[in-house]
């Protein structure tokens, strides 16, 4: 029977998990109902503010409800791989903070064992979901800018830039084997690859720490991008990446280059897309986030502004404020909601669904362009990225 309400479940409510929580309540038929995390106080305040009826400690106990149907995995990277696989296989709907997992081998399993169960997976590749992004995504479809031959960009950040700024994400343990080339540089490769149509085939990578001592707080004191400085904190060496840089080869024979940092004064989450075709260029930056540009040879250039009305018919209902209201970065993460929870209702109603909504696949292919990264930085060689057909 076809339910008018899905029962979600949220594992996970520190940075990102509170951002899912309250973003959920906008999107049409999807009600979360538990919560679960370690820390447990966190979980009952959180529980209670919201008024969410079951707050777990232990996430088994929220896998094991038989009343959620969808999971959304908020926990660090370090528990993706057991907590995604432990929803597949308890027949629930998963939704994936990125990266998948640790390492390729075990996303290769996760988009195995979400094609064999027949999952409806999604990652939060939100950042593909402003609106002009979807624009700029179909323009380079309909042929406007012509065959696309280079692609620049960036991601920087700077809340890592003091060796008493400290991170779960620096430590392997918890983020494998890459700390900002992971953690950003999924996200740009992600962003890239959706608005060319053309995936990456080959790189040659170098990573670097920038920053090779920090100050470790001994208690959990801070969650992400808290500036909370620990007074009780030891020296410790940091092995993994705060820069790092590519040059690419696309499918499509288009050449790129990215660089991100975290440790870059003033940047706190720039992103920047260049898209150079045959015909004309588009270029788009997360700080003005409402704006595509493009860029032209013999006219004025021009400044599109997302439009509910203007946009192309595919893409405008991504626009969902009034033409000169800007969008922000809870509204990408919405529409990315509401076409992953479109592909479960397609599913649920015994019809294949037209979502277009980043999956697991796409989170294995990410993982699958970091490990040719690393590679590559490790050799000082162009490395070829091995895709699986699934
Ligand atoms: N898509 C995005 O734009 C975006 C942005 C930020 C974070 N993230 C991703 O989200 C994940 C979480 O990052 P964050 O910044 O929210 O971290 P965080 O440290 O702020 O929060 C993580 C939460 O998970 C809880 N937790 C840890 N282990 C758990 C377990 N085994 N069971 C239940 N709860 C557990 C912690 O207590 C904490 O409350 C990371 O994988 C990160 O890469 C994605």
């Amino acid at each position: 029977m076809k339910p008018d309400i899905f029962k979600v479940g949220i594992i996970g409510v520190g940075y990102i998990g509170k951002i899912h929580l309250e973003e959920l309540s906008r999107v049409e038929g999807v009600e979360v109902t538990a919560i679960a995390d370690s820390d447990i106080e966190l979980a009952k305040k959180i529980g209670k503010n919201f008024g969410i009826k079951k707050v777990y400690s232990n996430r088994k106990e929220l896998v094991n409800d038989s009343d959620i149907e969808v999971i959304h995995n908020c926990t660090p990277n370090n528990f993706h791989f057991e907590v995604n696989k432990e929803v597949m296989e308890s027949g629930k709907e998963i939704f994936s903070e990125k990266p998948l997992a640790l390492n390729a081998d075990e996303s290769r399993i996760l988009a195995e064992t979400a094609r064999e169960k027949g999952t409806i997976t999604g990652i939060n590749f939100c950042y593909r979901y402003y609106p002009v992004i979807q624009e700029a995504a179909y323009r380079i479809r309909s042929g406007e800018i012509g065959d696309v031959h280079t692609v620049l960009g960036h991601y920087l950040q700077d809340w890592l830039l003091y060796s008493t700024d400290y991170s779960w994400r620096l430590d392997p343990k918890f983020s494998g084997r890459s700390n900002v080339m992971g953690d950003l540089g999924s996200h740009w490769c992600d962003l890239v690859q959706f608005i060319t149509g053309s995936r990456i085939k080959e790189v040659m990578a170098e990573l670097r720490t920038v920053i090779p001592k920090r100050q470790k707080p001994r208690d959990r004191s801070t969650l992400t991008f808290s500036d909370r400085v620990s007074e009780d904190s030891r020296k410790i060496d940091i092995k993994l990446d705060d820069y790092g840089a590519m040059m690419i080869r696309f499918e499509n024979n288009a050449r790129g280059t990215f660089t991100t940092a975290q440790v870059c004064a003033g940047r706190k989450c720039n992103i920047d897309v260049q898209i150079y075709g045959t015909e004309k260029s588009l270029a788009w930056n997360h700080e003005r986030a409402s704006e595509l540009w493009i860029g032209k040879r013999n006219e004025a250039n021009e400044i599109f502004f997302e439009s509910p009305l203007l946009q192309n018919e595919s893409t405008r209902h991504y626009a969902t404020l009034p033409s000169g209201h800007p969008m922000g970065y809870r509204d990408a993460i919405v529409n990315l909601f509401r076409d992953y929870y479109k592909a479960i209702r397609d599913k649920r109603e015994g019809h294949k669904t037209a979502s277009n909504h980043p999956d697991f696949i796409a989170g294995h292919n990410e993982m699958l362009i970091l490990e040719a990264a690393l590679e590559s930085s490790k050799q000082g060689v162009w490395t070829e990225v091995r895709y699986n057909d699934f």
